[in-house]
């Protein structure tokens, strides 16, 4: 069962966070474009209400959430309804797949990933952004989930952790980048 009700009925607070938190955004947007693929076929895995995906010229989405692909679409995306773990995709026809803070959600992590390997093209690249559970930012999330109405039943990965599933996967070459280092209420400019 997908972890999405807070998403169908907060969707538009969920939204408002990026205005809210404009240098926090532009931060993450600029190093997830980092390794964004130009002219390329891609497709963002829990992409919400497109946040990321209309900036990067990402084509394709796909969200188990009603309410956020409803938004993503009036975004102009195209969007699937769907889970990370049983993607409605054929194989090895993707350039490159996007999970932002959406692994943090998904009921089966290692599924989730053979789904993603699945789709890709041979030569395709998986940009996975999230929350890093040991990073200051990860403490805070925790601390604060039984106030928060999205991150309550979210599961904070290490960084190990995840390195070590996508290997077990065969994504073998990685390379990382760390954005959001201060509080959240620290954070005036975009880094
Ligand atoms: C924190 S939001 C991130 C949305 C978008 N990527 C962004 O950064 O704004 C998490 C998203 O994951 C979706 N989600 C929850 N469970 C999922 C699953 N099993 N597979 C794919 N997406 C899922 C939710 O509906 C929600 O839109």
């Amino acid at each position: 069962m997908a972890r999405i009700k807070s998403f169908n009925i907060h969707t538009n607070e969920y939204d408002n966070w990026f205005v809210k938190n404009k240098h926090i955004y532009q931060s993450e947007l600029n190093a997830v474009k980092h390794f964004t693929p130009p002219r390329k076929v891609g497709l963002e895995i829990g992409v919400g209400t497109g946040r990321f995906a209309v900036p990067l010229n990402i084509q394709f989405g796909l969200d188990p959430s009603e309410q956020m692909i409803k938004v993503a679409k009036n975004r102009g995306l195209k969007v699937f309804k769907g889970i990370a773990e049983q993607l409605p995709i054929k194989e090895e026809i993707i350039d490159f797949a996007l999970m932002i803070t959406t692994v943090c959600f998904v009921d089966d992590l290692s599924q989730s990933f053979k789904e993603v390997k699945r789709i890709l093209k041979s030569d395709g690249s998986f940009i996975i952004g999230f929350i890093d559970k040991k990073s200051t930012l990860g403490k805070e999330y925790q601390k604060e989930r039984k106030k928060s109405k999205f991150y309550g039943d979210a599961t904070f990965y290490s960084t190990s952790k995840i390195i070590k599933c996508l290997k077990k996967t065969g994504f073998l070459n990685y390379e990382i980048i760390q954005t959001v280092f201060e509080k959240t209420n620290q954070i005036d400019s975009p880094i």
